[in-house]
């Protein structure tokens, strides 16, 4: 087996991997609560993956009952070196159409109603969020996208909205003229957490409709949303499969695997 563990976390309409070998499922246990599923651990050409459907089975979680502290946790137990989150997403830009994949490397966190960070209870640290994904890892899932057949646009600015409703014509201006590219409901806290817990992490959005800022457009509806979700979720399977192809045996060490290193921590020890 390779030095990686990749965990997987499955957005709407991605709910399996395809091509996994030796799968168990097997339930963890986070001191943060219920994982939104017990775990799918398998291989793939000679490398773990992990997978964790973000909404739960058959879809059961809104975007803010999704306990991301505990997903990440559990990832992190499994042994995942590093993770890759796939959501749907809306477009803020002309040129992202529906189909789309954005390999995202920005956000803009507007969720309101959700436990964003691991440290807590006297253990304050203040990690770095400048560069929030994983420029290694990035780069390869936007290969294999591309090796899987979708149009990719390298970079892009995620703003994360609390949801459930969709954004009204306003916000869509309003977050269209901060510079945000795309807009989804789950990546944040998904992916200070990681950062966090010292994982890795890659977010490749696949954008299902343009939101509601368009004039003359129809508004974001969801049954367009589920038609193009599920075109989308084909795709993000062939992905993952190109993804495990192309990894090499051995992982070479990131600067995100000891983060903590350079963060800002007090503990209680500290302050006596
Ligand atoms: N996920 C998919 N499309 C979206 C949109 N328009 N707004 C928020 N989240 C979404």
């Amino acid at each position: 087996m390779s030095e990686w563990t990749i965990g997987v976390i499955g957005g709407s309409g991605l709910y399996a991997v395809d091509g996994l070998e030796n799968v168990q499922e097997i339930a963890v246990e986070s001191p943060f609560g219920e994982p939104s599923a017990p775990l799918v651990m398998g291989e793939m050409a000679g490398h773990r993956f992990v997978f964790l459907p973000r909404h739960g089975k058959g879809h059961r979680l809104t975007p803010t009952e999704v306990n991301a502290r505990a997903n990440i946790d559990a990832l992190k137990r499994a042994g995942c070196t590093d993770i890759v989150a796939i959501s749907a997403i809306g477009s803020l830009q002309e040129e992202l159409p529906p189909g789309q994949f954005v390999i995202v490397d920005q956000f803009i966190d507007r969720t309101r109603q959700r436990a964003s960070t691991f440290f807590t209870s006297g253990m304050v640290a203040h990690v770095s969020m400048a560069d929030p994904v994983c420029p290694r890892l990035s780069d390869m899932v936007a290969g294999a996208s591309e090796e899987a057949g979708a149009n990719v646009a390298k970079g892009g600015t995620y703003l994360a909205m609390e949801g459930p409703q969709f954004s009204s014509r306003a916000e869509s201006h309003l977050y269209r003229s901060w510079g945000a590219d795309v807009i989804g409901m789950t990546a944040m806290p998904e992916a200070k957490l990681a950062r966090e817990a010292e994982l890795p992490y890659a977010l490749v959005g696949m954008v299902t409709d343009y939101d509601c800022w368009r004039e003359h457009e129809a508004p974001v509806e969801v049954e367009a949303v589920i038609a193009q979700m599920n075109a989308n979720a084909t795709k993000a399977r062939a992905m993952l499969q190109a993804l495990a192809a192309s990894l090499p045996d051995k992982r070479d060490a990131s600067p995100i695997d000891t983060c903590l290193d350079y963060a800002l921590i007090t503990s209680p020890e500290a302050r006596d």
